[in-house]
C-alpha cells in the first residue's frame, strides 16, 4: 500500500478504534476491537492480533483474527518473544532471515510486533501483525500502532 494512502487508513481507523472504545474498560473486549478493526481496514494484514503476558515470560494468544495462531511462545522465541523482551517494536521484513521466528502460517513473509504497556508502564501484551507480502511494514505502520495500543493502557 502506499504511504500516503496508508497514512489516510490509519488516521480513519484510528479515529473508528478511537469512538468505539469510548468509555469501554474490559481489556480483552478492547483487544478483540482493535484486531477487528485493523484486520478489516489494511488489506496486507494476513494475521492481526494479541499475545497476552500471564505467565512470567511467556506469551499466552489472546483475541486475534486470521488463521490458527500458536497458543504459547515464549520470550526467547520468535519475533513476539524477542519485542516482549526487549520491550520494543520489530519490524521483519523477511520472517525467513529472523532467526527462531515461529512460522504459525506458512504464509506469513513479514511482520511487525509492537509491545503493550498498561498506566503502571508493565509490559501486559504485545500486538502481532503478519503480512502475506514481504517487507509490508514500515515507520508508518509503527507510528500508527504504538499509538493504537496505548489506548490500552487504562483498560483492567
Ligand atoms: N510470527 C510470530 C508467531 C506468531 S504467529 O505468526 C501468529 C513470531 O515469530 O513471533
Amino acid at each position: 500500500m502506499v504511504r500516503e494512502r496508508k497514512e489516510e487508513v490509519y488516521r480513519r481507523v484510528t479515529d473508528e478504534i478511537r469512538a468505539t472504545l469510548e468509555g469501554e474498560r474490559d481489556l480483552i473486549s478492547s483487544m478483540a476491537t482493535i484486531a477487528c478493526l485493523l484486520h478489516h481496514s489494511l488489506d496486507y494484514f494476513f494475521w492481526t492480533g494479541f499475545y497476552r503476558v500471564v505467565t512470567p515470560g511467556e506469551l499466552l494468544i489472546g483475541p486475534y483474527q486470521g488463521t490458527l495462531g500458536c497458543l504459547h511462545i515464549s520470550f526467547d522465541r520468535g519475533v513476539c518473544g524477542a519485542a516482549a523482551g526487549r520491550g520494543e517494536t520489530i519490524i521483519v521484513p523477511d520472517v525467513h532471515q529472523f532467526p527462531g521466528h515461529i512460522a504459525c502460517d506458512p504464509s506469513s513473509k513479514s511482520e511487525i510486533v509492537v509491545p503493550v504497556f498498561n498506566d503502571r508502564d508493565e509490559l501486559i501484551a504485545v500486538l502481532d501483525v503478519d503480512s502475506a507480502e514481504y517487507d509490508a511494514f514500515d515507520e508508518v505502520d509503527r507510528r500508527h500502532l504504538e499509538e493504537i495500543v496505548t489506548f490500552l493502557r487504562d483498560k483492567r
